[in-house]
């Protein structure tokens, strides 16, 4: 455990974490006390546990300040940033993410991930807050042209409701920060989010049967699961299943602590979208593969058909958030395998 003494929390610049209890969000938060700032959990546990919270106080000794509401709701936003006093930033992870209900119910995702950041902005505005950090997703890039992907790379009509939110909010905060030139806005597309805090007090917590890779392959392993379906064998990639880019949690959690520093650092504002991911591109079977090899487990596998909607290939080039942002990956996938299956370990305790 990490001593963070109380006292310090007082002179700490105080960085509003929507959505701070989820599987992102958590992991930022514990990056953004030992960064020097002073997070503020706002969350709805909607999609999320209040263990998180219990595990982020095992890691820092210190439990950080949790406002239970949604942030769609103007006036408890309001009530949230008038108790709080002067907030620095807002980093804004606060949002519904399955494709699959977002094509079910739209409506829920429009009004909860559009909704939520019109607000948030609005609330922000009149409290004379000027900087936030935008979870975005590579889902804007629908299938590339060419992998390794830029940020210039053109959006394409988004495949779910989910993946068109992500493209409306990014055009909203660049429609915003052209009409108030105070607002500076970093948009972080993350490629996909993998691993757990090597601590093992928090990681990801998917309700019901999970709809990403690594979950499953850890619940599968772990006994939960008969076995798992790769989805789709007959992809144009080396051995037929789809290659994404895996980035290790803790990796991407500092990219937002690094993001907040760097808008600190420009003068005068800027909006700026970053790819937030190794680099590398890695396919199902090798992703299953690495989890065998790193933790000594096997786990059932069967080949299935594809996925309706999923991509054959995607991967992040990583110019710009190195030499722009001064950030990269330092965890490979091997170290995101491992936190994951302690992860899944800790949970069956
Ligand atoms: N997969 C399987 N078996 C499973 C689960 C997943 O083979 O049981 C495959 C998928 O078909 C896909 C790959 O593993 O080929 C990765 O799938 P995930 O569901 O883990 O991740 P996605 O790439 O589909 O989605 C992630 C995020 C989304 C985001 C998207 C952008 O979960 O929020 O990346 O590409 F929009």
């Amino acid at each position: 455990m990490l001593s963070v003494p109380s006292r310090i929390f007082d002179h700490m610049k105080k960085v509003l974490v929507t959505g701070g209890a989820g599987f992102i969000g958590s992991h930022t938060v514990v990056e953004l006390v030992l960064a020097g700032f002073e997070p503020i959990i706002v969350d709805d546990l909607r999609n999320s546990e209040e263990r998180a919270l219990d595990g982020i106080a095992k890691i820092l000794g210190r439990t950080p300040t949790f406002h239970r509401l949604d942030c769609a709701d103007a006036v408890a936003m309001d009530a949230v940033f008038r108790a709080e006093g002067a907030v620095h930033g807002v980093i804004h992870f606060a949002a519904d993410k399955a494709v699959g209900e977002s094509v079910a119910n739209p409506m829920k995702y429009y009004r909860n991930n559009v909704g939520s950041l019109m607000n948030l902005l609005g609330v922000m505005d009149a409290h004379g807050v000027h900087r936030i950090v935008f979870s975005s997703s590579c889902t804007v890039y629908g299938q590339p042209d060419a992998n390794p992907v830029t940020e210039d790379a053109p959006d394409r009509k988004a495949a779910s409701p989910y993946g068109f939110t992500k493209v409306a909010c990014e055009q909203m905060l660049r429609d915003q920060c052209h009409a108030d030139r105070r607002l500076r806005a970093v948009l972080l597309r993350y490629f996909n989010p993998v691993g757990a805090h090597p601590s093992g007090h928090i990681g990801e917590l998917p309700l019901g049967v999970p709809n990403n890779l690594v979950p499953y392959v850890t619940q599968t392993a772990a006994g939960l699961r008969d076995h798992l379906t790769v989805n789709g064998s007959d992809y144009a990639t080396s051995d037929g299943s789809c290659v994404r880019d895996y980035i290790h949690v803790v990796d991407l959690a500092h990219a937002h602590v690094r993001a907040l520093q760097w808008m600190e650092e420009h003068d005068p504002p800027v909006c700026e979208v970053f790819n937030i991911g190794t680099g590398n591109g890695n396919s199902v079977l090798e992703v299953i593969e690495e989890f065998r090899k790193v933790n000594n487990v096997d786990l059932p596998v069967v080949m299935g058909p594809r996925r309706a909607g999923d991509v054959e290939s995607v991967y992040a080039d990583t110019t710009k958030c190195r030499t722009v942002l001064g950030w990269q990956a330092e965890r490979s996938l091997g170290d995101a395998m491992r936190d994951a299956w302690n992860w899944q370990l800790q949970l069956k305790r």
